[in-house]
């Protein structure tokens, strides 16, 4: 079974620092002058991976991961476990694990822009599962090097994730704050 609260308990556990690396990267791209990865190179028609994926982004999304994994490390005592009717399986959170997730998701997220270039697809336009998915892969290869990783918490990111992703641009859409609903 993989749609259960055991799993999803073990795979927001491992995957958060990861999320949070994703989704705290625009922030850099708030001020100008960021260093673009590609220096402005292109590929064929297309630049090899865009203007929206620049060295502040990626370094602080990986330092976001450690921040957000160092916590849940020092958190985990002071948890609830013994709610759970079975031992739960929990990755081992440490600042390598933290390493590890945001390393992962930034080098998938940038490999996602990499395809979203080849296909032409100019930056900031949207290709559905790719943008959502290519961080969720790298992270999870990348963890797999540190922890034992189960095969059920990562379906059950791939399922979530997107359903996640399309409820908080709803949401923003219906607040104003995003432009499509998407
Ligand atoms: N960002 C960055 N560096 C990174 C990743 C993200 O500076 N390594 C910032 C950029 O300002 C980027 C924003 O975060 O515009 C959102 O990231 P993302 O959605 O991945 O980039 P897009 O602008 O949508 O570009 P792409 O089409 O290449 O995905
Ligand atoms: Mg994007």
């Amino acid at each position: 079974m993989v749609f259960t609260i055991y799993n999803l308990v073990g795979a927001v556990w491992l995957i958060l620092p990861a999320y949070a690396a994703n989704g705290l990267a625009p922030l850099v791209g708030l001020r100008g002058g960021l260093h673009h990865i590609d220096g402005g190179r292109t590929l064929g028609r297309s630049r090899l991976l865009g203007d929206g994926k620049s060295w502040e982004g990626l370094v602080f999304g990986i330092l976001v991961a450690v921040c957000i994994a160092l916590v849940e490390m020092m958190a985990f005592p002071y948890l609830p476990w013994e709610l759970s009717d079975i031992p739960l399986n929990i990755a081992a959170m440490s600042p390598l694990l933290g390493l590890a997730l945001g390393l992962g998701a930034m080098l998938g997220d940038v490999t996602g822009s990499f395809i979203k270039r080849r296909l032409d697809r100019p930056r900031g336009s949207p290709v559905p599962l790719l943008d959502q998915l290519d961080f969720l892969l790298g992270a999870f290869l990348f963890a797999a090097l540190v922890v034992p990783v189960r095969l059920e918490w990562f379906l059950l990111m791939v399922v979530l994730t997107p359903v996640l992703h399309l409820t908080a641009n709803l949401i923003g859409f219906r607040l104003g704050i995003k432009k499509t609903p998407w």
